[in-house]
């Protein structure tokens, strides 16, 4: 028997202004990414803006519908559009914010698993980390790869084996 300990390290920081202004930048189009989000059923809405390697940036928010699991949120919204306008830029980055009872949330959200297992494909897609920073009014983290975020995590080349 062997025990192995799969350990996610994330950076934590008190404010925006920490950040290289980059950072910063794309952290404020997910911030502006929530304003579009169509979220009538659970009033929660959610903006990503994801930075490619060619200095593009795309912002996505999630779209609920009335059949509600036919909704999709912000951050494959923004992956998918990314993959289906540029599919051959890696991507570098994305920022994840949301907005709620007339406020940004003051800690910030992870991605679903879902969302964790779409992003990690383009990942391992273009072999570039894909740094991921989670905006929150009082505390905003950075990860550094979406494989830290998806510990033994399912990939295409399994689907060889
Ligand atoms: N949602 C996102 O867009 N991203 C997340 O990371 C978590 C959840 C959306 C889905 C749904 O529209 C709403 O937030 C509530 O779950």
């Amino acid at each position: 028997m062997k025990k192995t300990q799969l350990i996610t390290t994330v950076l934590e920081y008190d404010s925006i202004e920490e950040l290289d202004s980059i950072n910063q930048k794309l952290i404020n189009k997910a911030k502006e990414a929530t304003q579009s989000s169509y979220s009538p059923y659970s009033k929660f809405s959610v903006g990503a803006a994801i930075l490619l390697e060619n200095g593009e940036i795309i912002q996505g928010s999630n779209q609920e519908n009335s059949a509600y699991p036919s909704g999709l949120c912000a951050e494959r919204v923004a992956m998918f559009y990314a993959n289906s306008k540029y599919p051959d830029v890696p991507v570098k980055s994305i920022a994840i914010a949301c907005f709620t009872n007339g406020q940004f949330l003051e800690r910030p959200i992870p991605p679903c698993g879902s969302c964790r297992q779409v992003l990690l494909e383009t990942e391992e897609r273009h072999k570039t980390p894909m740094q991921v920073f989670l905006y929150g009014q009082k505390q905003i983290l950075e990860i550094e790869n979406i494989k830290q975020l998806l510990p033994l995590y399912f990939e295409k080349d399994m689907l060889d084996e």
